[in-house]
């Protein structure tokens, strides 16, 4: 099998190219990325040596570039991870994130079509259901209210890639995962922001009230629905990828602050984000039910493993901590 990994230079593709080359399987990964912020070549060095895998630099809305990388190396399968993943950086700055989120997805679906590669696996995200509110929890069918640019943008994506399986028959399978954590995220979601925040005794801040409720995936358990979905979806269908372990954000904060031994009053409330959604819960029965898939990292293990790898890895941190994030973190977090 031969796969084109968009975005596996980020959090979650990364961990999907490692998991895939942890195994024996005759694979050929050619990873297509173009190293935003939010890439990071030090994220596949696991891999680097390994003769299955192939860097390209390059940008998903690049027509001239996708169409190239597609036609020479006809891949079975497109796994389409790349995006601007951020709800902050996508209120303070929309036009990236409509541009790779919506152009992006078009210019692979586009690219898929014209070489005929069999399956496109678009990675998305429970955001595009919008808050929900107690006691629901979104299955696939769930009306699709966005509240931000990246969410709208994602929610647009998915249906644009889901056109192509109902118009051009086209084997689409679309998932939308709860919010991931682990190892080699980028420090502005909240896990990671907390726990470099803490590690260093920085002020840690909570949006509004911090009662706002998140489903959270161990990332691992995320990449391995991917894989089960890649082997087992059914073309032209939605599969719901959550941990099953709904928190609010204070007592994510609380927990990190417990684990890395620091105090509460590091905890700075702070202007809630405009259009912050209160509440994301989604069952995962059908992926279960179709492919056998179930989390198996609990979110205090999890945890636990993700602040070790924090605290060996602090190299890592101050690299992708360079002058631009400390534009972003000044922008989002001055004067708030
Ligand atoms: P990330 O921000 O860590 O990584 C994104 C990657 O995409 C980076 O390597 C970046 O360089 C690359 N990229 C961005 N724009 C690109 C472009 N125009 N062309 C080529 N590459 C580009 O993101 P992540 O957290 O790993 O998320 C991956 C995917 O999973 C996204 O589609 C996101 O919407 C989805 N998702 C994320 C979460 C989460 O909690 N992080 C949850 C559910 C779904
Ligand atoms: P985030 O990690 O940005 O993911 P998303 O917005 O995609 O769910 O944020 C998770 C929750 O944490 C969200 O309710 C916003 C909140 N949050 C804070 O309270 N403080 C912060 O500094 C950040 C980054 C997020």
């Amino acid at each position: 099998m031969k796969l084109i990994v968009t975005g596996g230079a980020g959090f979650i593709g990364s961990a999907f190219v490692r998991l895939l080359l942890a195994g024996k399987d005759s694979l050929e990964v050619i990873v297509l990325d173009k190293l935003t912020y939010a890439g990071n070549p030090d994220n596949l060095a696991p891999v680097a040596a390994d003769p299955r895998y192939r860097f390209v630099q390059g940008d998903i809305a690049d027509s001239v570039a996708v169409n190239e990388l597609v036609e020479e190396t006809q891949p079975d399968a497109i796994v389409h991870f790349a995006a601007e993943s951020h709800v902050d950086r996508s209120i303070l700055s929309p036009e990236p994130v409509v541009r790779t989120n919506l152009m992006g997805t078009f210019t692979l679906l586009e690219a898929a079509r014209k070489y005929g590669v069999k399956q496109f696996l678009h990675v998305s995200t429970d955001e595009v259901y919008g808050s929900i509110p107690e006691p629901h929890d979104a299955d696939e069918s769930y009306p699709l209210v966005t509240s931000s640019p990246y969410s709208a943008s994602k929610a647009g994506s998915d249906l644009l890639a889901l056109s192509y399986y109902t118009t051009y028959k086209m084997a689409v399978c679309v998932t939308r995962a709860s919010n991931n954590y682990g190892p080699y995220q980028f420090p502005e979601k909240l896990i990671p922001l907390m726990i470099a925040n803490a590690l260093e005794g920085k002020s840690l801040p909570v949006y509004g009230d911090g009662q706002q409720v998140r489903d959270w995936l161990y990332v691992d358990d995320h990449c391995r629905a991917i894989r089960a979905v890649l082997e087992r979806g059914r073309p032209g269908e939605v599969y719901n990828i959550g941990g099953s372990r709904s928190l609010p954000n204070l007592e994510v904060v609380e927990k990190i602050i417990a684990a890395t031994g620091r105090d509460h009053s590091l905890i700075k409330y702070v202007t809630d984000r405009p259009g912050h959604d209160r509440r994301y819960a989604l069952t995962s029965d059908k992926i279960t039910r179709e492919t056998g898939w179930a989390p198996q990292v609990e979110f205090e293990a999890g945890l636990a493993a993700t602040i070790e790898w924090y605290r060996q890895n602090t190299k890592w941190i101050e690299r992708v901590r360079s002058g631009a994030y400390r534009e972003y973190y000044d922008q989002n977090y001055a004067n708030r």
